[in-house]
């Protein structure tokens, strides 16, 4: 019951835009069901969706949307941090565009001044098990996904779980990323797959 008043509180605040939710949240962080924790001030071009029971940390100049595209598109980031001990953290100037998904069962970490393009999906578990008789009993195997300080994530990838991104590295648009991405690399492809090392 509780709960329903929540979510129907969560809806409300994510229908309001900008500068007015992020004085709610800050200011009333329990009236979202997500333990929304908001550090400094963000710019919200896109409307956001918090879901789920766990935590959600976002670091000062949090941009969303993009202002050159018009800003306001009709999409929404959707940050779902599904269970009582999920975690998504997001870093410093981390800029994030229109129609992300994120879901979370463990831990999404996302670092500093990252940038991740619109239409992006970042999942740390599969949400339904491989086994035909567990296809919908079982989430599959958490296992967290990094993102590290300063990459960039293009238009259209999906990050697997288990995925690591290093730091400065690229990930061109429409890739389906699954492991580790090294530091200071551009990977592509499905999967993706080492294109080129920045700085050679
Ligand atoms: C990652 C990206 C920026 C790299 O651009 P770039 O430095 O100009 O790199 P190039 O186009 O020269 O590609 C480098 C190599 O990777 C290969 N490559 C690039 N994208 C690839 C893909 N999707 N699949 C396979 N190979 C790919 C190229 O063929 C090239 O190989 P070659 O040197 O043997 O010819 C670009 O591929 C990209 O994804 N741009 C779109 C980013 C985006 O989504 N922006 C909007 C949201 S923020």
């Amino acid at each position: 019951m509780f709960r329903t008043i929540l979510n129907r509180t969560d809806d409300l605040l994510n229908r309001i835009q900008s500068r007015t939710a992020q004085l709610i949240i800050r200011r009333f962080p329990f009236l979202i069901s997500p333990r929304v924790h908001l550090v400094g001030r963000g710019r919200l071009y896109q409307r956001v969706r918090f879901t789920g029971y766990g935590s959600i940390v976002i670091g000062p100049n949090f941009i969303v949307g993009c202002v050159d595209d018009g800003g306001y598109k009709g999409g929404c980031l959707d940050l779902n941090s599904r269970y009582a001990n999920s975690r998504i953290t997001i870093g410093r100037n981390v800029a994030i565009n229109n129609n992300v998904v994120i879901i979370c069962g463990n831990m999404v970490e996302i670092g500093d001044d990252v940038l991740i393009g619109n239409s992006v999906l970042i999942m740390d578990h599969s949400t339904h098990g491989t086994y035909p008789e567990a296809r919908r009993s079982s989430i599959g195997e958490l296992r967290s996904v990094v993102i590290s300080d300063n990459a960039w994530v293009g238009s259209r990838v999906v990050i697997l779980p288990g995925s690591r991104i290093g730091k400065n590295s690229i990930i061109s648009a429409g890739s389906v990323v699954r492991g580790i991405v090294p530091d200071n690399s551009i990977f592509a492809g499905n999967p993706a797959v080492l294109v080129k090392t920045i700085g050679e």
